[in-house]
């Protein structure tokens, strides 16, 4: 039986690592043991330099934000052929913190690239491949952006303003408005409830799939 693949979806700070936890073992309670964990950029050993390279960037060169989307390209390129498509092929399952919605959200929200340019790349190098089921945690910029700059060191994208932050939700939200693979879950709220809200949708889901 094939695998699925699921992906977590957010702004920093909205909570994408407790989200793939509460994710994981509602499946695991339903028997679903053989996961596989996935970030991106990154999660294969090019990719993984690349994901140094796009965070970072690199002293004193301007970084082309075309360069920058190609790149992150080129990462998930690897990513879903070398790692996503035999995990599901294998029968294993796939949980994503992120995926091609990042792009379309950071890339073409917060830079402001053309989306037909970005979804013109993205159907030429991956086709029709697309997540099965996507949670996007939605949360004011704002409030995730203290949570964390108490973590350190910020990368590229951290150093980012407000307003670069305000486009990519913008974008989220009008992307996962009009697809139905696509969940929008409040992260402002506590714990309790977001796990309520995840575990309710995933159930729903695992029924229509799997005739529960
Ligand atoms: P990461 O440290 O994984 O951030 P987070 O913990 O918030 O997931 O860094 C990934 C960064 O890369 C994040 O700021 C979002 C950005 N990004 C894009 O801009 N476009 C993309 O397509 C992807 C996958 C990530």
């Amino acid at each position: 039986m094939k695998g699925y693949f699921i992906v977590i979806e957010g702004l920093e700070g909205a909570g994408k690592s407790t989200a793939i936890k509460i994710v994981s073992s509602i499946l695991q309670e339903q028997g679903i043991i053989n996961l596989i964990f996935i970030r991106e950029p990154g999660s294969t050993p090019l990719a993984e330099k690349l994901r140094i390279l796009i965070k970072q960037g690199i002293d004193g060169e301007y970084f082309n934000n075309k360069a920058e989307l190609l790149m992150l390209y080129a990462a998930r390129v690897q990513l879903t052929e070398n790692i996503i498509k035999p995990a599901l092929s294998r029968g294993d399952w796939v949980i994503g913190d992120r995926y091609d919605l990042s792009s379309q959200a950071y890339q073409g929200g917060g830079r402001g690239l053309n989306i037909n340019l970005i979804r013109t790349i993205r159907n030429l190098v991956l086709g029709n491949f697309t997540p099965d089921l996507t949670f996007y945690l939605d949360i004011p910029p704002k409030i995730g952006l203290q949570r964390i700059f108490v973590r350190g060191k910020l990368d590229r994208f951290e150093k980012e303003s407000l307003s670069f932050f305000e486009r990519t939700r913008n974008q989220y939200l009008a992307i996962a408005n009009t697809d139905s693979k696509i969940v929008i879950i409040d992260a402002t709220q506590s714990i309790s409830k977001i796990t309520l809200s995840i575990k309710t949708t995933l159930h729903n889901w695992l029924s229509d799939k799997f005739l529960l």
